[in-house]
């Protein structure tokens, strides 16, 4: 692999400023894509921003170029990462796209957060070098990227965007089969199922979910992941655990009438100030710098060493 990799991302959004980012960050050159060109012209900015909050060089950002044109994003990559909508028609027809336009040797990724990659990638003919790269908000501070292989991927060519990530400072994990919602969007959600269970059975309120959560297992969660914690009890333990609570742990297979409702009376959350609760401007500003605040601690004890993040 090339010392320097010329990384191409498609989507200026959310996600795919912050994987600009982290490979501006790491010193590769980054050309992205939107079909907005609103979001293309304060892309530099966000990033020296979000750099210079972090006490990182912000002159990094001038390793990324905003071009727009598709075709010439991608025209000399290395590697090409997609963050556009969430869209399966969108992603299919870009994945054809890329195959055409982006070098023959170039690795095709998609951040889709939960649709299989085999879907998006089905009518290619050059499959093997595409997967799925499944990173998490914000992609500069939290550490982990699923790299999904389909049963089409080059073993070697999902090894090579591994290391790649590797090598930019990520965590990467390696998903060996295509399953929908890959491994950490399937643990968050069989979570998030039960705790809407638990609300919709009034066993207890939403906030009350969210506090046992909080200051119960979720303390232990950045050092103890849920296998360790099983080997650390004792598999027997686990076992009697399970012959009790699984029969009463919720597993309709379909999204929650409960959260059908709520959305269909349109509390959607933060957006509308309702959801599971209710939320004034002040607790939602309040909340999303807690979160960004504890991120940040976490990624700096990352870089001194002091976080337990060895997987
Ligand atoms: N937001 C998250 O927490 C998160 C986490 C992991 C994965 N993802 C996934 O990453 C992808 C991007 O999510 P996001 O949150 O960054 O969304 P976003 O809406 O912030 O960004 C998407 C960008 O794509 C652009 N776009 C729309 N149509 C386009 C087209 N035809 N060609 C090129 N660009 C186009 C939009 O202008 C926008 O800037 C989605 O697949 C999403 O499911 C999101």
């Amino acid at each position: 692999m090339k010392a320097k990799q010329q990384v191409a991302v498609i989507g200026a959004g959310l996600m795919g400023h912050g994987i600009a980012q982290v490979f501006a960050a790491a010193g590769h050159t980054v050309t992205v894509f939107d079909r907005n060109v609103i979001a293309l012209m304060d892309l530099r900015e966000r990033i020296a921003r979000n750099l210079t909050e972090l006490r990182e060089d912000p002159k990094a950002a001038e390793l990324v170029f905003p071009i727009e044109e598709l075709g010439e994003c991608v025209a000399g990559a290395d590697v090409v990462f997609e963050a556009g909508p969430e869209d399966l028609a969108f992603k299919q027809k870009l994945f054809l796209q890329l195959e055409l336009l982006a070098p023959r040797g170039a690795m095709l990724a998609s951040n889709t957060s939960v649709i299989p990659i085999t879907q998006i990638t089905k009518d290619m003919r050059s499959p093997e070098r595409a997967m799925g790269t499944h990173w998490w908000n914000p992609p500069y501070l939290v550490p982990l990227v699923e790299v999904i292989k389909t049963q089409h991927t080059d073993s070697a060519i999902a090894q090579a965007m591994f290391d790649l990530l590797a090598s930019a400072g990520k965590t990467p994990a390696m998903v060996e089969k295509d399953v929908a919602g890959f491994i950490g969007n399937r643990l968050q959600h069989a979570l998030w199922r039960e705790a809407v269970a638990l609300v919709e059975a009034g066993v207890c309120s939403a906030k009350t979910v969210d506090t046992v959560v909080k200051a119960s297992f979720g303390r232990r969660l950045p050092v103890l992941g849920p296998l360790e914690n099983a080997d650390l009890v004792g598999t027997d333990l686990t076992l009697a655990i399970h012959r009790t609570v699984l029969p009463e742990i919720d597993s309709r297979p379909a999204a929650s009438p409960y959260l059908e409702q709520l959305v269909s009376d349109g509390r959607l959350g933060m957006k509308t100030g309702h959801g599971f609760r209710d939320w004034t401007p002040e607790e939602q500003s309040s909340l999303r710098e807690r979160v960004r605040k504890h991120l940040v601690a976490m990624n700096n004890a990352d870089q001194k060493g002091e976080a337990p993040t060895a997987c």
